[in-house]
């Protein structure tokens, strides 16, 4: 068999010199140290025979490539050009074949490549006068894993359990998997070794299941040789938890005909919650009120609603139940207060339309005494004990009957502006954030002290005794939350008073 390309052929010196040097270096066998071949599909050993026996009178016989795993050796593939061909481990076989049949080109090609194939190969020229010429490479046979995340769901707990597993299956080498996350849990590994000569690596995320986990995000990470960079997948975790129910939408102005009323069951959970039992403490829903699943629509307010309501939420892991107290009025309620500070505020009205009701009382009282000691124009002559109502405390009402002396005492009429603005004396509670200023523009109760100290008149005693009331009173309106503490004690309301202030 000739060799027309060789490189020793056309100049004959220049050639003679070539060949010699390259004899001296003796690279006769060019292969590659180390080929990596994927599992299943095909790879190429290559070999050549640097040199042609043209020339040189180097005449090669034969090839062959010798196989080495674990110590052991095995000729795998021959050439010999009278021979032919063979693959020994192999026969019959088309998986491991010569790329050609030649004696300078001996790339062996294997396909639908195993994990058993990887190994030592020995590339074998056996030439004259040379002996054998081999050269060496290296096979490596790599499985690219296929990589996936999920979360585990679970019940919510005190024991550590598994949220979430990574699996890198059918690599090789194995995979590496760390997870990235702010929560304080920890993996455990394990490694499946497959038939086929993989591995799948599995890794869990442990985790105590608390509420606060559930939707959190962590990432698996996963390093394998066959990936340029490591593959993250994010995982959300799913940690299942009973219901967390609250009624909501009650305005504390159920009245009596009020036309609708809605009361919404509001439930979290995992997984949401989706079925609701409405119910009352005293058994089933009244006729006049629906259940439209997390809602209840109150057709018309009567007697029937005036009970505590009771919603039931139930999702797979469990069912809970929630109260609220309905209060059905005889009429609409105007102070418009909302759900929240709904007792608080009827606590303050309350108390508000007692000390208007009281100062009422003294100030009518103190008109009384005043025409009384006049004289002149008391024919008609108020009963002693005149009911507040009648006696109107309005702008109006005032400047007609109060004395003259009245007026000189500023602070009577500032006190009552916002009342008098609102025409009834509730109007107190309604006092909005912009207009409570008004009252802390007046002189405080220590000011007024100093001032009236000289000589007070029996009126300014009077007052001193309601202004205190009046003073935590527009203050508690203002500050409903803060209001509770200040009207118990004179000392607490002035310490409140100036950290208002
Ligand atoms: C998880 O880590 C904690 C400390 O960080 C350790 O106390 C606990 O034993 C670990 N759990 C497991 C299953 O390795
Ligand atoms: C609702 O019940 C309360 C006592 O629970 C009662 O004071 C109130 O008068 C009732 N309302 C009506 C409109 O009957």
């Amino acid at each position: 068999m000739g060799a027309p390309g060789s490189p020793c052929a056309p100049l004959l010196l220049l050639t003679l010199l070539g060949c010699l040097l390259s004899a001296v270096l003796a690279e006769w066998v060019k292969v590659q140290d180390e080929v990596t071949g994927y599992l299943g599909q095909e790879v190429i050993l290559p070999c050549h025979f640097a040199a042609t026996n043209q020339g040189t009178n180097i005449q090669v016989s034969q090839v062959n490539w010798v196989k080495e795993t674990g110590g052991k050796k095995q000729n795998v593939a021959v050439y010999h050009p009278k021979q032919g061909h063979y693959y020994p481990t192999e026969p019959g076989s088309d998986r491991i074949h010569f790329r050609t049949l030649s004696l300078e080109d001996a790339t062996l090609i294997i396909s639908r490549l195993l994990v058993s194939d990887e190994g030592t190969y020995t590339c074998r020229f056996a030439a004259y006068p040379l002996g054998d010429e081999d050269g060496v490479t290296n096979l490596v046979v790599l499985a690219k894993p296929t990589n996936t995340a999920k979360p585990q769901e679970v019940k919510i707990g005190n024991l550590e359990a598994p949220v979430a597993v990574c699996t890198s299956a059918n690599g090789r080498p194995p995979a590496r998997i760390t997870w990235q996350s702010d929560l304080n849990g920890n993996a455990s590994v394990s490694e499946v070794a497959n038939a086929d000569g993989t591995v799948t690596v599995t890794s869990q995320y442990r985790l105590v299941p608390t509420r606060e986990a559930n939707g959190k995000s962590i990432t698996c990470v996963i390093e394998h040789k066959t990936l340029p960079q490591p593959e993250s997948i994010p995982v959300t975790l799913s940690i299942l938890y009973p219901p967390e129910v609250s009624i909501e939408g009650y305005d504390d102005n159920w009245y009596l005909s009020r036309n609708e009323a809605v009361l919404v069951c509001s439930a979290k959970g995992n997984p949401l919650p989706t079925e609701f039992t409405w119910s009352t403490t005293s058994g089933p829903l009244p006729k006049t009120a629906v259940a439209q699943g997390s809602r209840l629509v109150v057709r018309n307010v009567d007697t029937s609603v005036n009970t505590t309501f009771i919603c039931q939420a139930t999702n797979r892991v469990g069912q809970v139940s929630t109260e609220l107290v309905v209060f059905v009025r005889d009429k609409p309620n105007l102070d418009g207060a909302g759900t929240t500070g709904g007792i608080i505020g009827g606590l303050i009205a309350a108390i508000v339309a007692l000390a208007v009701v009281a100062t009422g009382i003294l100030i009518c009282r103190q008109q009384q005494k005043n025409r009384m000691e006049r004289e002149d124009d008391d024919l008609e002559g108020p009963p002693a004990y005149k009911p507040p109502p009648p006696c109107q405390l309005s702008d109006e009402g005032q400047q007609v009957n109060s004395p003259p002396e009245a007026e000189s005492t500023p602070l009577k009429t500032l006190f009552f502006e916002p009342s008098t603005t609102d025409g009834h004396f509730g109007g107190v509670t309604a006092t909005t954030m912009e207009e409570a200023p008004r009252y802390h523009e007046l002189p405080t109760l220590e000011e007024r002290e100093a001032a009236g100290n000289a000589a007070p008149s029996p009126e300014d005693e009077y007052l001193d005794q309601i202004n205190p009331i009046y003073d935590a009173l527009s203050f508690a309106a203002a500050e409903e939350e803060m209001a509770l503490t200040p009207i118990a004690t004179d000392k607490a309301f002035v310490m409140s008073r100036a950290m208002y202030v």
